[in-house]
Parts: C-alpha cells; structure tokens; sequence
C-alpha cells in the first residue's frame, strides 16, 4: 500500500535524484532566480521578468502542495523545465527559457528536482502576468510548435572538457539566452551565437562574449573565472544588471559564484573556441 502512496503521488514524495548534485546545478544555473523575489525565500516566485510581451513573474517553485509544485510529479516538473508545459496550465510563455533547457540532461534534471524538493516549502500564490493577450497560451503554443528547436537531451550530461563546458553554457547557466541576440519574436538567431544582444533581456545590454575584437578576445580564461566566481570585470569594475545577479544570487540564493569551480573553469575555456562574429553593442 505504501509503495502505492508513493507511485500514485502525495506532496512528499521522494526523487531519484541527488539533492545535492542538485544544489550545484542550482547555482551553475544562476539560482534560477526569476523564481526568487528580491528579497528571498529561494524559489518563491515573483522575480521580475520584463519582456517586450509583457511582464512576468516567476513562479513559485518551493514544495507547498498549494501554491508550489508539491503535489507535481517528478515527469510533470522535468516537462516544465525542459518542454515548456506546465502542469495544469499548458505551452508556457517563452519567458521561461525551457527551449535551451530543452538540451538538460535526464540526470541532472533529476538531481535539480530532488534539489528543489529538499526547499522550504512558501505559501506564496503566483502572480499572473502583466499586459498579457487574449489567447496567449494558444500563441505560446505555437511559438513553441514552431521556433523551439528540437534538441536531443543525453541520459547524462557531459563529464569533462569542451563538451561540457558548451553543455553547461547553453543548457544549465544558459548564457546563451542572455547573450545571444533575437527576432522581433523573440527567437535566438542561431547565426549570432554570444554576440550580444542590444537591448538584451529587461533592456539591458548584454555585451558580446564571442572571442572577437568587439567581444572579449582580450580577456583570459582567468578573466572570465574572475567574472563568474567575483562578480568583476578585467579593469576591476564590478559587473552590473542581470549579470551581478546572476553571479551573486538574488534573494539569498545561489548564483554562479557558488557553482564547482571546475565548471566555471570549463565554461570560460568554452567560450575562447566559440566562432569569433564582429559585433558592437553598447557602448563599447
Ligand atoms: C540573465 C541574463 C544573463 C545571463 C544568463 C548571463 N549574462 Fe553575462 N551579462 C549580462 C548582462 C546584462 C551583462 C552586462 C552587465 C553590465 O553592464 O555590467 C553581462 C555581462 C557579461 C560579461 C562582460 C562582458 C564585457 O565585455 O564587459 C561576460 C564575460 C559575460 N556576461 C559572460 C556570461 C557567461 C559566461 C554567462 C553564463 C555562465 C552569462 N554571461 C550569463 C546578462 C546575462
């Protein structure tokens, strides 16, 4: 009967993952902080996401059976993150990356469920989204249907080397989401992979990290170790916006800083073998 229970489901139910390969993840994946208010607790939505389609909040991810993804299944929230289909509400606004979290591993997004059943649980509702139009779910259906790009996710994710480094630049700390520019319909252009969007994401300038001239040849691999672990840029300027959050964490959360540094080392040797692409953004 037991056994049962826990097939059938119940709001603390136990994960096949490792929560606390799961914790790393977390941070690697920058504390998925559009899920974590200002002002903290992790997780228990609210964050601000500005979009040229309106504004969203992050939901409450935290394991309250009512407001959260308590009573989800472990199926139902790897098809959140990685399919864009949440359960009870559909094709989600593309306001959550799940298109290049499409690319995740089925071990890491198990170790990131179990992670993120191991939270505090927050009685929190979620907020709905701001300026969003009539028959929205049924334009995320087909933003879905037709731009997210169909991408094959391993059992396991690479353990080493380039491999993982480009792994966990576009499928966990998806600098590629932020960095790379879109079309008016918000689809990344595959053709300027890191070159910098401008304006970028809440209209913020994401500079070019592409190893070109008017992106960040002249910076080392120890540079880009100093940026993620410290938060600051080659002339000891502290990197601001969606970046210092990134990196910090928001509302008491993870960020980048407090991912294996290992992983940030193989992310920063990554981006000195992207294609080099002549882009000027900002104010550079
Ligand atoms: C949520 C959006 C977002 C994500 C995700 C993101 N970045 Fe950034 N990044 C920015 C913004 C915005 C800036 C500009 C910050 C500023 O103006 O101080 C920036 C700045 C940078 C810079 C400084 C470049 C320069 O010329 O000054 C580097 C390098 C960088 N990011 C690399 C990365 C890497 C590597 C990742 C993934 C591990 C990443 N970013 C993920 C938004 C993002």
């Amino acid at each position: 009967m037991v056994a049962v229970v826990m097939l059938v489901g119940g709001s603390d139910r136990a994960s096949a993952g490792d929560a606390a390969r799961g914790a790393e993840l977390f941070a690697l994946a920058a504390g998925c902080n559009c899920h974590t208010p200002a002002a903290g607790p992790i997780g228990a939505g609210g964050g601000e996401v500005p979009t040229p389609f309106g504004t969203f909040y992050g939901t409450n991810i935290t394991p309250d059976p009512e407001t959260g993804i308590g009573r989800w299944t472990d199926a139902e929230i790897a098809a959140a993150i990685r399919d864009g289909d949440a359960r009870d509400v559909g094709a989600e606004a593309p306001a959550m990356p799940y298109y290049q979290y499409a690319g995740m591993s089925d071990g890491d997004v198990a170790d990131l469920i179990a992670y993120l059943r191991s939270l505090p649980p927050v009685v929190r509702q979620n907020q709905p989204h701001e300026g969003e139009l009539p028959l929205a779910r049924w334009a995320y259906w087909f933003w879905r249907v037709l731009f997210a790009p169909s991408v094959s996710r391993p059992a396991t994710a690479p353990t080493d080397g380039l491999a993982r480094g480009r792994y966990l630049a576009d499928h966990i700390a998806i600098c590629t989401d932020c960095h790379t520019p879109r079309s008016a319909l918000g689809v990344p252009a595959a053709d300027r992979y890191l070159a910098g969007a401008s304006p970028g994401p809440g209209g913020q300038v994401a500079p070019n990290i592409t190893p070109h001239p008017s992106g960040i040849a002249d910076w080392s691999v120890d540079d880009t170790m100093n940026l993620l672990a410290l938060g600051m840029l080659p002339n000891f300027d502290n990197v601001q916006g969606y970046m210092g959050d990134a990196i910090d964490g928001r509302g008491g959360g993870p960020g980048y800083k407090d991912g294996p540094e290992r992983d940030r080392r193989l992310i920063a040797e990554y981006l000195q073998t992207v294609a080099p692409i002549d882009n000027v953004v900002g104010a550079k």
